[in-house]
């Protein structure tokens, strides 16, 4: 089962709002890390509104989240600008040869006309600041925004509204190279009344207690003043971090050369993509009951129950062993589908892992959601919301009319 968390929700986002507060900025929510929208009514007070990556995702912020939608797609199809034109606040082009095919019809539109709709574009400031090539869209030959040499001459008549999207996971200091790059390419266009805003995308870790949110509010602050523009951002992971978690039972456990196993009824590539993808290795706890709970603990998931305690896994392969884990009791985490490499890691626990046990994966609200299928038939797990006062609604239940009637 899946368990989000609406206490861990609200920290996230008073913090968030507090940011935009002091740096008088716009801040969104990006439905592709987290669209959970029964947990919606809960911080959306805190937010001015989605960030949405096409129709679907707009429509669930029109209908369920009812504030200011930011709309960005890689590509748009011709129905899709005509229905968004309806009801989305800005609408977001990645390229040129699509703004230059869509501009008739949106500048025709009345909402268009009447200023409610307003028109940017994506841009590649081209200023790598991550690690991982797979999330870095400034890598060269990247499909996601324009260049300054693409833009430059272009007839811009229509927009008022700049964009870019280049941070996964990082802090403010590599925002502050990127607006430098943005400046140094596309300063000329942010300095001219035309454009009124700019969107710095999301991969803000705004929530980690690490961050360095007085210099976020700074760099947005300066940006304001400079360019006499509204500022946009558009966060997914900041809101949703360690607010969920996936519940998982051990179905079987066993030895294969020299390899102490267990299958579990969960499946990473089924209902945790990216510790395939990203690659990551997820924080994981074995539950112990009924026992008190040990407040001790060095580290606990972002979702606790009464009676109950979580010893963390450690990582056999280095030194990262928690206080209890013991690398003679490790075992191979995988899930029920076929795929070979279906497999969540080694973990090392405090004691030999047995049918019926109870693994609760950490940290599992954003991109993990949102990304699950019922590849191999596996069934889907619930969704729960925890309330402030510990009690558990599940808001969502999976069967197997869900798994048939997904593909006829
Ligand atoms: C255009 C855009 N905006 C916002 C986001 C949200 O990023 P994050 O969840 O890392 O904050 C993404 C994520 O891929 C994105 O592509």
């Amino acid at each position: 089962m899946f368990v989000i968390s609406i206490a861990a929700l609200k920290r996230n986002t008073r913090i968030l709002r507090e940011v935009k507060e002091a740096a008088g900025c716009h801040l969104v929510l990006a439905l592709k890390g987290f669209s959970c929208w029964k947990a919606f009514p809960f911080f959306r007070d805190d937010l001015d509104g989605c960030c949405t990556s096409g129709l679907w995702e707009a429509w669930l912020a029109r209908d369920y989240f009812q504030k200011h939608i930011v709309t960005y797609s890689p590509a748009y199809d011709e129905a899709d600008v005509a229905e968004l034109c309806g009801f989305t606040d800005h609408l977001d082009f990645n390229s040129l040869s699509q703004w230059f095919r869509f501009r008739e019809m949106v500048m025709a539109h009345p909402r268009f006309k009447s200023g409610e709709l307003l028109c940017g574009l994506r841009i590649n400031p081209q200023c790598s600041t991550g690690e991982t090539p797979l999330y870095d869209p400034c890598v060269a030959g990247s499909r996601l925004g324009i260049t300054a040499e693409q833009l430059a001459g272009a007839d811009l008549t229509g927009l008022s509204g700049l964009h870019f999207h280049t941070l996964c996971e990082q802090n403010s200091d590599d925002l502050e190279k990127t607006l430098a790059a943005v400046d140094e390419k596309f300063g000329y266009l942010l300095n001219s009344p035309q454009f009124t805003y700019l969107n710095m995308g999301g991969g803000h870790w705004i929530t980690k207690p690490f961050y360095d949110r007085e210099r976020l509010v700074r760099l947005v602050r300066e940006a304001r003043e400079k360019y006499h523009v509204d500022v946009w951002l558009e966060p997914g992971e900041a809101v949703a971090i360690h607010t969920g978690v996936l519940r998982a039972t051990v179905m079987d456990v066993f030895e294969s050369a020299g390899h102490r196993l267990a299958i579990l009824s969960i499946s990473a590539t089924g209902h945790m993509p990216d510790v395939m993808e990203m690659p990551y290795r997820p924080d994981v706890f074995l539950v112990e009951k009924p026992e008190a709970r040990n407040q001790t603990q060095e580290k606990m998931p972002a979702v606790t129950f009464e009676g109950e305690s979580y010893h963390l896994a450690g990582d056999p392969s280095s030194n990262l062993q928690s206080e209890i884990s013991n690398p003679q009791f490790t075992c191979r985490l995988g899930g029920p589908t076929c795929l070979a490499g279906d497999v969540m890691g080694d973990f090392s626990f405090h004691r030999e892992l047995k049918v019926g046990d109870v693994l609760v994966f950490d940290d599992m609200a954003h991109y993990t959601m949102v990304k699950t299928t019922t590849f191999n038939g596996v069934k889907h797990p619930a969704i729960a919301l925890q309330h402030e006062d510990g009690e558990i609604e599940v808001i969502r239940e999976f069967s197997y009319a869900d798994f048939r009637d997904r593909l006829s």
